[in-house]
């Protein structure tokens, strides 16, 4: 891949290449040649320049949220400090009128999508909310949900069910589908004249399983329903932009992958289509197919908010490919050996294109809790138990910053606690 077609991939002009030099890194990363996501030594200079992580702990529980860039937090720490300092003259002269249009360029440069269609929001709850709740959801329409999907969305739905009236139908994945069109079978066939609304998670927290958006979008736009995408855990994990996946209505958020400070999110709805959500947050002034009716929630984390354009520019100095491919390297690194671990099995797609960093396990005959406890207690890998149907499962997510050698540890301790 030459650098202009990369930049291009990137939704970059040769003219921003300034913007990806940041700190001397990214022409590495750039013109990096294959397997430079293999490239300890490389990876290694970067977590030591960019990331200042606790050394008591080897942190593999990267899903909840990111630990800031170096570059991010002293940008957040700034904005801090700025805000205290100006207060509300710069809210009411500047931030505003100044600053917000820029983050939101930003963003919607990252996103490959118009500002206008943006709304930042206090994080992916928030921005799914204002979307599944603005629908305008009628007593008898159908919702179509999976089992994998983030509690507190079928939490929205469950009590639009009691309080209208509406039905949720869930399909079942598999965790080792055949190929992508199994799944868009699973999705489409349940699918009735009384559907309304799909809600699909495009990366789930739970396995790492992604999902064919576009395909499942597609098909449910031809038939007059509407998808609404929980993209909290693929926006900045893996390389895609909002068109790409031919939906309406997206929800993320930024403390993720993306390495904003924790508290901010964003909602994107196709500008034709603004006019089709109500507010959830009253808002009776501003035009019907203005984004901004959708943002009534008051006075928001300024500092927080200042703070994307700092991380938009980190990650646009790493890139989304080279990101990728280092995150699933290590997501294959630790799984590739310890399905052949006696009694592990990994609770994740095997074929690697089917997740990227995320991945979790069980070891048979030890609870997800114990797991756990003695990687923490014992190898000081800290690790989550996620709740996978019946059964529970320990979900690792490593980051950037995690080194093969934090593999090996995690490995040693899985090895042991299947002896133990
Ligand atoms: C798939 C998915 N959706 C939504 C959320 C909620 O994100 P937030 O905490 O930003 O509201 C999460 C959080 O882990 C998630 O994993």
């Amino acid at each position: 891949m030459n650098r202009r077609h990369l930049l291009k991939t990137m939704g970059l002009s040769l003219a921003t290449t300034p913007l990806l030099s940041v700190e001397g890194f990214a022409l590495d990363l750039l013109f990096a040649e294959e397997g430079h996501a293999s490239d300890e030594k490389f990876w290694k200079k970067f977590a030591k320049q960019h990331y200042n992580v606790s050394s008591d702990f080897i942190n593999l529980e990267n899903g909840y949220f990111g630990v800031q860039p170096n570059s991010v937090l002293k940008a957040y720490q700034a904005n801090i400090e700025k805000v205290n300092a100006y207060s509300s003259k710069f809210m009411r002269q500047e931030f505003y009128q100044k600053n917000y249009p820029e983050i939101k360029q930003a963003l919607a440069d990252v996103s490959g999508v118009l500002p206008e269609e943006l709304l930042i929001t206090r994080n992916a709850t928030e921005a799914l909310n204002i979307l599944i709740q603005g629908l305008d959801l009628k007593k008898g329409d159908e919702v179509i949900l999976q089992h994998h999907d983030y509690h507190s969305m079928i939490e929205t739905f469950r009590m639009l069910e009691n309080k209208i009236g509406i039905t949720l139908k869930f399909v079942d994945v598999p965790l080792a589908p055949k190929n992508h069109q199994e799944i868009i079978d699973i999705y489409t066939d349940a699918i009735t004249n009384k559907t309304r609304c799909i809600l699909v998670t495009h990366l789930t927290h739970l396995t790492g399983q992604i999902m064919p958006v576009k395909e499942i979008s597609t098909i449910a736009r031809s038939k007059g329903i509407d998808v609404i995408v929980d993209a909290a855990h693929s926006f900045a994990q893996i390389d895609y932009r909002f068109q790409d996946l031919n939906a309406d209505f997206i929800g993320v958020n930024l403390h993720k992958w993306f390495g904003n400070p924790l508290g901010a999110g964003l909602m994107y709805v196709k500008k034709e289509r603004i006019k089709d959500i109500q507010p959830l947050y009253g808002d009776s002034k501003k035009a019907i197919d203005d984004i901004d009716k959708l943002g009534h929630y008051g006075t928001p984390a300024t500092p927080i908010v200042m703070t994307i354009t700092e991380a938009a520019k980190f990650h646009v100095m790493v890139g989304i490919l080279p990101k990728e491919a280092r995150l699933r390297y290590l997501k294959e690194y630790w799984t590739q050996r310890a399905k052949n671990i006696d009694r592990v099995s990994i609770t994740t797609p095997l074929d690697a294109q089917q997740s990227c960093a995320l991945a979790s396990f069980k070891v048979e005959g030890v609870t997800a809790k114990d797991v756990v406890k003695k990687l923490d207690d014992k190898f000081r890998v800290f690790t989550v138990i996620r709740k996978l149907h019946d059964d529970t499962v320990v979900r690792v997510t490593p980051n950037l910053y995690n080194s093969t050698d934090d593999l090996e540890r995690l490995l040693e301790g899985i090895e042991a606690i299947t002896k133990s």
